[in-house]
């Protein structure tokens, strides 16, 4: 065997270790980890977590983050919008609807890190998720995903009715405008009016509400259609500040 030769066998079976040892160390089967969940609840948005609603919302009793209620409606509202990451666009291959769409691609289960899914979220520049002029994730939301990856990217089912209480006096500012951001604004906002609507700033928000589009909406009731999508629904007592609201008379407090 000549120099040459050998040379190319020895790189071949350097490329066939490395690749098998790639393999040994690439995605994990989010059914079938055993990822011991953080205990670290800091990471949770201020935002969300300061609502009369207790804090259900966002993560189950074993402090693992809330599929259903948290992070699908993070990639609804900032991935999903039309023409891009919905199932008619599905933009790069990316279909990021529903949690068995969401982890087939693009997610390392325990993994943030080698996530391709969460570090665009977190880049700067024109590949940066959603691009321009969508604004960015901000960072209490990305950190959500990239603490839902690390505990093993699972579809954790959360209740949506909770035991707090919406008894005390709701504020459009501190209660409503948190859910908004959270849930609506990233499909309606001034750039991004799907279904020409805007739920950004107060008059646009009362408006809708007037029209009772708003509530219809999000209670999923017969002639509108269900907000933030069919599968996702605002808790009980999210629910309860929009309805305090209206019947306060929608103040901008
Ligand atoms: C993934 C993107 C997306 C998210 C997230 C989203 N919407 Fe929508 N919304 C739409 C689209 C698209 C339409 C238009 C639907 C149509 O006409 O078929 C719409 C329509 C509406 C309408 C009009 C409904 C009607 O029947 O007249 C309201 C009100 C509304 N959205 C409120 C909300 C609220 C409140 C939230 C958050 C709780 C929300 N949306 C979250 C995409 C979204």
């Amino acid at each position: 065997m000549n120099t040459l030769a050998k040379i190319l066998m020895g790189m071949t079976l350097t490329f066939i270790t490395i690749s098998c040892l790639y393999e040994k160390g690439g995605p994990v089967d989010p059914t079938v980890t055993g990822i011991v969940p953080t205990t670290d609840t800091t990471n949770l948005p201020a935002s969300l977590d300061s609502l009369p609603c207790g804090k259900t919302v966002t993560t189950n009793a074993q402090n693992q983050v809330c599929f259903n209620t948290v992070i699908l409606p993070l990639f609804l509202a900032n991935c999903a919008t039309s023409g891009c990451h919905d199932s008619k666009t599905a933009a790069e291959g990316y279909d990021l609807i529903t949690y068995q769409k969401i982890v087939k691609k693009g997610i390392v289960a325990g993994n943030s890190k080698n996530s391709k899914l969460y570090n665009v979220m977190i880049i700067t520049g024109e590949d940066r998720m959603p691009p321009a002029p969508s604004s960015p994730m901000s960072s209490d939301k990305t950190k959500l995903i990239a603490q839902w990856i690390d505990q093993g990217a699972k579809n954790i089912v959360c209740e949506t009715s909770t035991t707090g209480t919406t008894a005390q006096t709701v504020s459009y500012s501190k209660h409503l405008v948190p859910v908004l951001d959270y849930y609506c604004t990233g499909c309606h906002n001034s750039n991004t009016k799907s279904g020409g609507i805007n739920l950004t700033g107060y008059a646009n928000v009362k408006q809708m509400a007037i029209d009772g589009a708003l509530y219809g909406s999000i209670t999923h009731q017969i002639g509108y259609k269900p907000m933030p999508s069919t599968d996702v629904k605002l808790t009980d007592c999210q629910i309860g500040l929009f309805k305090q609201w209206i019947d306060l008379g929608m103040p901008n407090n």
